[in-house]
């Protein structure tokens, strides 16, 4: 059976305010979407790949691209919306897995990814890597000001990648786009599907490269993986 990996790239990169969109950007000797793509290869080489880019991309070469099996597609208005133009692309069975993972996040590891697969495989519901909320968590009024402390118990933040059988994930949204409901992330419209996604607890080093100063975050993160990983 196929597994389906989609890689939303199609934003523009406003918070990091450079001249060209994050995923371009240089971590160390590659762009940040190489790297992100040389992860997810080394942890399924056989995987089919969907990459979703804007249409008036002007940076993206296709030699970067090291899976045999995979195609582009033209991104939508929101990250959703790319992500549904690649569901609707695909040939894919009700029953196939995919997995839906940010350009953004080159530091993912083989270890997260091959857990959240095993973990969707386990769960109807799809499953999603997250971390629990470390910090004390406020609410604030209209002012900033600080109202109360929300209790953290049953906090967690939401990474990717995210992973759910493919007619499930469709279905989803479909229907957030039908209800004219924004999603950020596909575990959110599952969940309105009345499922519940399985929290894979993952590496706290899965950053999303979103501001100029994530960019060192990154290099260092990649840096220190690979000492681990290779001494
Ligand atoms: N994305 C996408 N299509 C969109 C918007 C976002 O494919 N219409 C992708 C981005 O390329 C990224 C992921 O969704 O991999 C997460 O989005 P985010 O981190 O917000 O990236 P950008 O939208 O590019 O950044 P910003 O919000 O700062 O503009
Ligand atoms: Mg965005």
């Amino acid at each position: 059976k196929t597994l389906w990996l989609i890689v939303p790239a199609a934003g523009q990169g406003r918070r990091m305010g450079a001249d060209k969109p994050k995923q371009y950007l240089m971590l160390g000797e590659h762009p940040i979407l190489v790297h992100t793509l040389a992860r997810l290869y080394e942890a399924f080489p056989k995987a089919s790949l969907v990459l979703c880019l804007d249409s008036d991309d002007q940076w993206f070469q296709a030699e970067w691209v090291p899976f045999a099996a995979w195609q582009r597609v033209t991104g939508g208005i929101e990250r959703m919306d790319s992500v549904l133009n690649a569901l609707h692309a695909i040939p894919a069975q009700d029953d196939d897995i995919v997995m839906v993972h940010d350009v953004a996040r080159p530091c993912i590891t083989t270890d997260d990814l091959h857990a959240l697969y095993q973990a969707v495989t386990h769960h109807t519901g799809g499953a999603l890597l997250a971390m629990p909320v470390a910090d004390t968590m406020k609410r604030a009024n209209a002012e900033q000001q600080s109202t109360c402390t929300e209790p953290r118990e049953g906090l967690w933040h939401a990474l990717t990648p995210q992973g759910f059988h493919y007619g499930l994930l469709r279905q989803a949204l479909e229907s957030a786009r039908h209800q004219k409901r924004m999603v950020t992330d596909e575990a959110s419209a599952v969940e309105a599907l009345g499922r519940q996604p399985q929290l894979v607890s993952g590496r706290r080093d899965n950053l999303k490269v979103t501001h100029p100063d994530d960019l060192a975050l990154a290099a260092a993160i990649l840096s220190a993986q690979s000492d681990t990983f290779t001494q």
